[in-house]
């Protein structure tokens, strides 16, 4: 807390935007490209684990914008997150629930692989399965995830498709924290996504993935650079980077 303290007050006095509130997309944007607002690269050699269970555009995305990925994990041998993950020469892994005898015990295994890889970021890209609290508090404000809502509404594994059948005119993606509850950490970034007339989940998705990359990358390469300093829900950005 002394750190976080004088590292708010240190920056305010210096330049108002070196500590800022995150939260607002146009936060992100100021950030884009892979350097923050001081013009550091916000991946410098920060060690990232990635979970992620299908596609992996986002896990693309973070290995696009220069994230240093050491593991790619996935529950599913067939996810295609696991070939972009070769392909970018990252070793993989695959941890299935099937193969533990509980939920606990898979939640373990999970951990002590991923921790096994010193992370300064764990990133939940993608990634369909609720970790437990025996995963959850071996990184405690070091785990990332992006979600295809504007949280808190339409939390869950089908956040696009609930959030058109309840027939909203505005969707959009939640990158935050992970604590013990599912989709519910302190808000990193969000960014909104109009629904257009005619939309069906596919369409709407691709346009929520579009600013899940843009934010994504940004915010696990403040979160590894130890940038980011939680108090409750909210979380902000230090310009100070800890010793
Ligand atoms: C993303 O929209 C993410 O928010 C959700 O699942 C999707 C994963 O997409 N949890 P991809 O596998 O990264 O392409």
């Amino acid at each position: 807390m002394a750190r976080e303290t004088r590292a708010i007050r240190d920056a305010g006095a210096v330049n108002r935007t070196e500590v800022a509130r995150i939260g607002w997309a146009v936060a992100a944007s100021d950030c884009a490209g892979g350097t923050d607002e001081t013009g550091e690269s916000v991946a410098d050699s920060k060690r990232v684990v990635v979970l992620a269970s299908g596609n992996g555009s986002n896990l693309q995305a973070l290995l696009d914008a220069g994230i240093e990925v050491v593991l790619v994990v996935s529950d599913r041998p067939d996810a295609y997150a696991l070939e972009r993950g070769k392909q970018a020469g990252v070793d993989t892994a695959v941890v299935r629930p099937a193969d533990h005898p509980d939920r606990r015990a898979f939640d373990r295994a999970l951990r002590d692989l991923v921790a096994a890889t010193r992370p300064d970021a764990v990133c939940l890209a993608g990634f369909m399965r609720v970790l437990g609290p025996e995963f959850v508090r071996a990184f405690p404000d070091r785990i990332v995830n992006t979600h295809p809502s504007l949280l808190p509404a339409f939390r869950g594994a089908h956040a696009v498709r609930d959030a058109l059948a309840y027939g909203v005119r505005v969707s959009g993606c939640t990158v935050h924290l992970v604590d013990e509850e599912v989709d519910h950490g302190p808000v990193l970034f969000q960014a909104a996504v109009p629904v257009e007339d005619g939309d069906d989940e596919a369409s709407l998705h691709e346009r929520i993935k579009r600013e899940e990359h843009r934010l994504l990358p940004v915010a696990v390469g403040l979160v590894a650079s130890g940038r980011v300093r939680t108090d409750g829900r909210r979380a902000w950005l230090t310009a100070e980077v800890p010793s």
